[in-house]
């Protein structure tokens, strides 16, 4: 009666990873009971979630090498599986609610969230095109939310405008706006084959040691129309998660990324900790530092539990 914050399976958001093909399904090596799936074995993993309570999805794709570019052309290309398969899985579960990534990363050769010249340099403004197109060829296939977290500079306002233009008013935009340039992405890259192949992710990412520039790009991501501000990692960053629910009255969702995941499964392994309590304490404490959304690997794990 008297706890002041509960875990219901309608806070999660499961993010997945969809494979080329059929009949796939991969674990990957730094994220134990995470897989990449293709769409036939997604679709089982999706039913099940569903009736665990668990609505929400955040698909990324996993692109071959033969399909990246400079220029991320596939990731518009109505035809390329993830799209295709896009359109499939939300026809076939509507009552789903489903996000896609809008970044550039998993389908450049380079490995970088935007467009990059001769000199290893991010090109910001010339990025914002090819994150329009790669949103609005997400918002053809009729999902529910776009997610962009490349973190270019003006890429919300860029993005609203153009799906507004075609008639996508309703698809709403989860803005990645305080993402930090951290350690605990490494997995997530695994599981994407999407590390940057020189640099860092700095120039675009946040520097961990800032709290009041969150208050920055979150006050810009709310202007430019963002439908809900993100925070990202979670765990690292309790206090901005915080900081922003206290700020805006716009729904705020964390992401408990990969890295966080892991080492929870790693030293539960290892019978180092008790890894289920350790899981639904980490959630629970994203959920009371002020985080209405949680996207996390955990979701049907954690959905399991609270289903008793
Ligand atoms: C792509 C993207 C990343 C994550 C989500 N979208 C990786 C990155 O920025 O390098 C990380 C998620 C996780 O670690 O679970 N821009």
């Amino acid at each position: 009666m008297i706890e002041e914050t509960r875990l219901s399976t309608k806070d999660f958001m499961y993010p997945l990873f969809l494979l080329e093909g059929k009949n796939k399904k991969v674990e990957v090596d730094s994220m134990p009971g995470i897989y990449r799936f293709s769409q036939d074995n997604m679709r089982a993993e999706i039913e099940q979630c569903l009736e665990l309570g668990v609505k929400s999805f955040d698909i990324f794709p996993v692109v071959a090498e033969k399909y990246k570019d400079k220029e991320a052309t596939y990731s518009y290309d109505p035809d390329f599986f993830y799209l295709k398969a896009l359109r499939e899985l939300k026809e076939e579960f509507p009552e789903a609610c489903i996000m896609t990534d809008v970044a550039m990363d998993p389908y450049s050769v380079d490995g970088h969230d935007g467009l990059v010249d001769e000199d290893g340099k991010i090109l910001n403004d010339e990025s914002l095109e090819i994150l329009g197109s790669m949103a609005l060829a997400q918002a053809e296939t009729g999902i529910d939310i776009i997610g962009p977290s490349d973190m270019m500079d003006g890429r919300v306002e860029f993005i609203r405008e153009v799906l507004d233009e075609s008639g996508y008013e309703d698809t709403s935009i989860m803005s990645y706006s305080a993402k930090y340039a951290s350690a605990f992405y490494g997995p997530f890259r695994d599981a994407l084959d999407s590390a940057p192949k020189f640099g860092d992710k700095k120039t675009y990412q946040m520097d961990p040691a800032n709290l009041r520039e969150a208050m920055i790009e979150a006050e810009l991501d709310e202007e430019e129309g963002a439908d809900f501000l993100m925070v990202k990692p979670a765990l690292a960053y309790l206090d901005v998660i915080k900081l922003l629910r206290d700020n805006f009255d716009v729904p705020i969702a964390a992401y408990n990324v990969s890295g966080e995941y892991a080492m929870v499964k790693a030293a539960a392994q290892k019978g180092w900790i008790d890894g289920e309590r350790a899981m639904m304490e980490s959630l629970l404490s994203i959920k009371r530092a002020g985080a209405k959304v949680i996207l996390t690997y955990f979701a049907k794990e954690a959905a399991q539990i609270l289903k008793g």
